[in-house]
């Protein structure tokens, strides 16, 4: 395995939209665990590929807390087939976006369908802390960040400082 870099905005490739897997090879396993290394590495709860530069549909998660050890999710091809009415607000942040946090308010339950490392179609419900992370992940593979969620004078706030701190990296 191997750590990953993970890339930050305002790159580009953040906001592409990612190409399916066509075909689960031992190099999208590799990914796969590379990608979990780097999350845990982080440490973060949730990373889609576009945060490594790879632009396939593919995320990994573990939203456990401590006490009840660790759930590692693997999703290839990852889809929402459906959200509640009912939504709950949620503080995040990204890894892209180091620095910030917003609280979001999304969906508070959801089922997803998404076909795992033996490429079996697995489908699961999610609340909580898990179900907003598999939306902010899925997000990412269609090019949306969280803050893209906020009231447009909270994202404006975010962004002219994201802008403003890599120009003065450069
Ligand atoms: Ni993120």
């Amino acid at each position: 395995m191997a750590l990953l870099p993970i890339i930050h905005v305002p790159d580009p490739l953040l906001r592409q939209v990612a190409e399916p897997v066509a075909e689960i090879t031992p190099a999208i396993l590799k990914q796969l665990d590379d990608m979990a290394e780097t999350m845990y590495d982080a440490p973060g709860i949730g990373l889609a590929a576009p945060q490594i530069g790879v632009m396939n549909r593919v995320i990994v998660m573990d939203c456990a807390k401590d006490e009840d050890g660790p759930e590692l999710w693997k999703m290839i091809n990852p889809e929402i087939i459906q959200l509640s009415e009912d939504t709950s607000k949620l503080e995040e942040g990204c890894l892209s976006i180091p620095g910030h946090v917003g609280e979001v308010e999304r969906p508070a339950s959801l089922r997803a369908r998404f076909l795992d490392v033996d490429g079996n179609l697995q489908e699961m419900e999610a609340d909580g802390l898990l179900a907003a992370c598999i939306q902010h992940e899925i997000d990412h593979l269609d090019g949306v960040l969280f803050i893209d969620h906020l009231s447009r004078l909270k994202k404006n706030m975010i962004w002219r400082k994201v802008l403003k701190d890599a120009k003065s990296r450069n």
